[in-house]
């Protein structure tokens, strides 16, 4: 009875519409990784630097076309660096969905002005934001761009993961090894006491 309580409680929260809201599909591979860094350095290499990333063609990050002084007198805010933007904006993946979102929910406000939809939501304000769309909102590739330079960002962000993910099998196969040898040698350290009982 218990379990069956505890199964209907994950399968409740699993189907919870709070995880269903707002759900974009990114793909975290390498050649959406690839596309993202192009888009990046098409679209948003004028005003952020990615500091810390670290690309065969750029062992010592992306520096801003734009110096901070230049990006502050221009837009009232110094464009931040984007090297730890997708961790910073939520835990996994969902600050790589706030940076798609911030790309493709641009609006402009009844009495004119740019908005932003995502913006409005992170801080609580009304939506205006120093930065203006980087891709066009009429681009035909917005979705796919927005995806691409979000999932660039987040491998930025999170050098370490590829590693993990290829260490994983081999904690795992390790762990699994030691647990074989460990039974073996306990049995084989219990045998003659074991036999010595039974006597
Ligand atoms: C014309 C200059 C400019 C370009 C080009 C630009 N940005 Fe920005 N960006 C800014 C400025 C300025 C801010 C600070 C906004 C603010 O705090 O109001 C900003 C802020 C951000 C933020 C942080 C928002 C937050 O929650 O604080 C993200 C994420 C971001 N930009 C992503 C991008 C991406 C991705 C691109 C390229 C597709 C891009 N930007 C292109 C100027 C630019």
């Amino acid at each position: 009875m218990r379990l069956l309580k505890l199964l209907l409680l994950i399968a409740f929260l699993c189907s919870s519409p709070a995880f269903a809201a707002d759900e974009v599909e990114i793909d975290l591979g390498a050649d959406a990784r690839a596309r993202g860094l192009s888009v990046f350095m098409q679209h948003c290499v004028a005003c952020h630097g990615i500091k810390y990333y670290r690309g065969p063609e750029n062992p010592s990050g992306i520096a801003p076309l734009m110096d901070a002084a230049a990006s502050e007198q221009a837009f009232g805010v110094a464009a931040p660096d984007l090297s730890l933007m997708a961790s910073a904006r939520g835990k996994g993946i969902e600050g790589t969905e706030y940076i798609y979102r911030i790309l493709t929910t641009y609006y402009t406000a009844p009495e004119g002005g740019i908005r932003n939809r995502a913006f409005a939501e992170e801080t609580h304000t009304d939506g205006q934001i120093a930065m203006p769309p980087p891709i066009p909102m009429d681009d035909p590739e917005l979705a796919q761009k927005s995806k691409d330079v979000s999932a660039f960002l987040f491998l930025v962000s999170e050098p370490a993961r590829e590693e993990r993910k290829s260490i994983g099998p081999w904690a795992v196969g390790f762990m699994a090894l030691l647990t074989i040898v460990l039974y073996m040698l306990n049995s084989y350290t219990w045998r003659e006491q074991k036999g010595k009982l039974k006597k």
